[in-house]
């Protein structure tokens, strides 16, 4: 196997197969935290961040130490690239010193213009547009507590709320990857774009996975194996929380809602959440929520992605299995 350099800028940069194979990799880092050591020596992986995070950081840090290596954590206020120097030079700069670049950003584009320019794997820690890590361990939790990496495809999971940000798209997108019925409910206005469903159709139905969009959370939710929301308002939208908490209402994750789910369904929330908001109390502290595992399996799911696409890289067979 020759090496490529790949990038993980969003969910659909990587196959049903290669979902899988990191996947796995991921259960292998569960079981033993130092199963893999890509980064001995020490290299270095820088890990960007123009967004507040405590799990993104926290997780690549401890990661790529773990992982045998040593990650540069740079805020955009200690970065040049905070006060507008072309991401295309600090890629190229970063690129000649690191192993790889993560980076938490505004604009889908900012990380393909960085992955354009790199010579080492980009990987996309939350833009305005997806979450790709986050739902890499998402679907690791189901994988943990309900049959393994192999029975993910044909599960059906369910997310309400603010349809239109992040976590909708890469559900939508990562779903169907997966071979998983994926259903994404919110109110109007706050859908996601037409092109990302199209493109979630197109994968899902490669893999015999399906998608809904719908702005009735009750459909959504029947019979689902897993139940998602996230915050209404992402971050920098903070003032909006006034006009959307009445046409969000509908969609918070309750009791109620929870019981429209299968009997044994997860709850999952990437985190931070608004309690009484998005979701009840009741519901994110009680028997069904394993979120402290989703927020765990962080670490776990993106060791597995460093180490895979390392692997990828360097055209290393070790270290994909
Ligand atoms: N879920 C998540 O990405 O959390 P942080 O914003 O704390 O990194
Ligand atoms: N949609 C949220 C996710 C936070 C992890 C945001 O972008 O703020």
């Amino acid at each position: 196997m020759t090496g490529q350099l790949r990038h993980m800028l969003r969910d659909d940069d990587i196959d049903h197969d290669e979902q899988l194979e990191i996947l796995r990799l991921g259960m292998k880092f569960r079981e033993n935290r130092f199963y893999k050591r890509p980064f001995e020596g020490p290299k270095a992986v820088a890990v960007l961040f123009d967004k507040p995070s405590t799990r993104t950081r926290s997780s690549f840090s401890i990661g790529v130490a773990e992982l045998g290596g040593y990650p540069l954590v740079i805020d955009k206020s200690g970065s040049q690239l905070g006060r507008g120097e072309p991401v295309a030079d600090t890629a190229r700069v970063l690129t000649r010193m690191a192993s790889g670049i993560v980076w938490r950003t505004f604009g889908q584009e900012r990380v393909e213009q960085m992955a354009r320019y790199a010579t080492v794997p980009v990987i996309n820690a939350l833009t305005d547009e997806f979450h790709p890590c986050q739902v890499l361990a998402d679907f690791l939790t189901i994988a943990q507590l309900r049959g393994g990496v192999d029975a993910l495809a044909g599960k059906t999971i369910a997310y309400l709320g603010d349809a239109s940000n992040n976590m909708a798209n890469s559900y939508l997108l990562a779903g169907a990857v997966a071979g998983m019925h994926v259903r994404v409910a919110g109110p109007n206005g706050y859908l996601p774009k037409d092109d990302i469903v199209a493109d979630a159709q197109r994968i899902a139905q490669r893999n015999a996975g399906s998608i809904l969009v719908t702005t009735d959370p009750e459909q959504a939710a029947a019979g689902a194996d897993c139940i998602f929301t996230d915050t209404w308002v992402s971050m920098g939208e903070e003032s909006e929380y006034a006009i959307r908490s009445k046409p969000f209402q509908p969609y918070q994750v309750n009791d109620a809602l929870m019981r429209l789910a299968r009997p044994d369904a997860l709850f999952q929330h990437c985190l931070p959440a608004y309690r009484g908001k998005e979701v009840t109390a009741s519901v994110i502290d009680g028997p069904q929520s394993v979120v402290w595992d989703e927020a765990e399996n962080r670490l776990h799911a993106q060791k597995a992605l460093m180490t895979w696409l390392v692997g990828v890289q360097r055209g290393d067979q070790d270290l994909l299995a």
